[in-house]
């Protein structure tokens, strides 16, 4: 589930153990016991202080951030927790930037997260199938002096390889779903495993189930974001999902429907595999360590590392 912080910031918080009251308050579930938080949300689901505070003083939030030695009361900016655990996940594999090592951003958009891997001093290639994306990424890489260590490629993910190139890969953001079909996911991994170095990993952020529903949420400008689900295709694996973005004018700002693929944790460990991977650890949206064998049941939205 994402909230809105009271700083402008998302913050992402397991669906499995947050669910929202009627009147404004959180039930936390956490071994075993349940936590309300009184007054967490306001009437447009956004999170008050007293929410962001109670969620943190349940580890809901900041969790990642605490384990790995900075300040849990950090202000919360999803793409920065996401960004933290890619460089953990990059250290323990000890894939450091003094070592020269490339790192490859699939599906990177405006670079929301090749950013933070740049300043971290990596060697990033970022691909895209925007163009006007990846310019607005190189445009900020070059206002920031990060421009030397990026390279870009407008290019369909199924379709890239540079083999026994890249140290590390990543796609966040659900960016796999946007591949269309299962078959061209499982090009996409063998295309992966092939611009691996050996010993090279991939973190996958990946949702593994999807029904047939809708949800609302508010931008912090006011924007509100319709999503549904409107219908599952189980023979092709496609769902066609309709997002509707209205300003705070009430003016349509975009309107759009698109088709996804529809993967579940099994397909994705079958595809994995066949692609030469094995899967290595498993986490939740909130970076809970999650037993590698529960990828085949897992549902939700998941990091899935893959190990050549
Ligand atoms: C949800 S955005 C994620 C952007 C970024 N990774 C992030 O985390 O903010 C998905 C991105 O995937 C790109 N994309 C969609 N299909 C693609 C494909 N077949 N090959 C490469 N990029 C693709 C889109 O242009 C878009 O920038």
């Amino acid at each position: 589930m994402m909230l809105l912080g009271p700083d402008g910031a998302w913050v992402v918080v397991p669906s499995s153990r947050v669910a929202a009251g009627g009147s404004g308050d959180l039930a936390v579930t956490r071994d075993g016991a349940q936590t309300i938080i009184r007054g967490a949300l306001t009437a447009s689901h956004e999170l008050t202080a007293a929410g962001y505070a109670g969620l943190l003083a349940c580890g809901m939030i900041g969790a990642f951030v605490a384990t790995d030695g900075a300040a849990a009361s950090a202000p919360a900016s999803s793409s920065r927790w996401e960004a933290r655990h890619i460089l953990a996940v990059l250290r323990s594999r000890s894939v450091t930037p003094d070592r020269g090592s490339h790192v490859l951003d699939v599906c990177a958009g405006q670079g929301r997260l090749s950013l933070h891997l740049l300043e971290a001093g990596y060697l990033l290639d970022a691909i895209d199938l925007s163009e006007e994306a990846l310019d607005r990424l190189r445009h900020e890489a070059a206002g920031r002096g990060l421009s030397t260590r990026l390279s870009t490629f407008v290019t369909d993910a199924a379709n890239f390889a540079r083999p026994d190139h890249y140290a590390f890969a990543y796609c966040a953001a659900n960016s796999l779903r946007c591949l269309g079909s299962r078959s061209r996911v499982q090009r996409h991994l063998r295309m992966v495993h092939r611009s691996l170095t050996a010993g090279g990993g991939y973190l996958v952020h990946v949702g593994l189930s999807t029904r047939p529903g809708s949800a609302t949420w508010y931008g912090a400008d006011g924007r509100r974001v319709d999503w549904t689900v409107e219908e599952i295709d189980t023979r092709t694996a496609e769902t066609i999902e309709r997002v509707r973005v209205t300003g705070a004018d009430s003016a349509a700002a975009a309107h759009d429907l698109r088709v996804r693929v529809l993967l579940h944790g099994a397909d994705l460990a079958a595809m994995a595999e066949a692609a030469g991977f094995t899967i290595g650890a498993l986490w939740e949206e909130d970076f809970t360590r999650v037993a590698e064998y529960e990828l085949k049941t897992a549902a939700g939205n998941m990091w899935v590392l893959l190990e050549k």
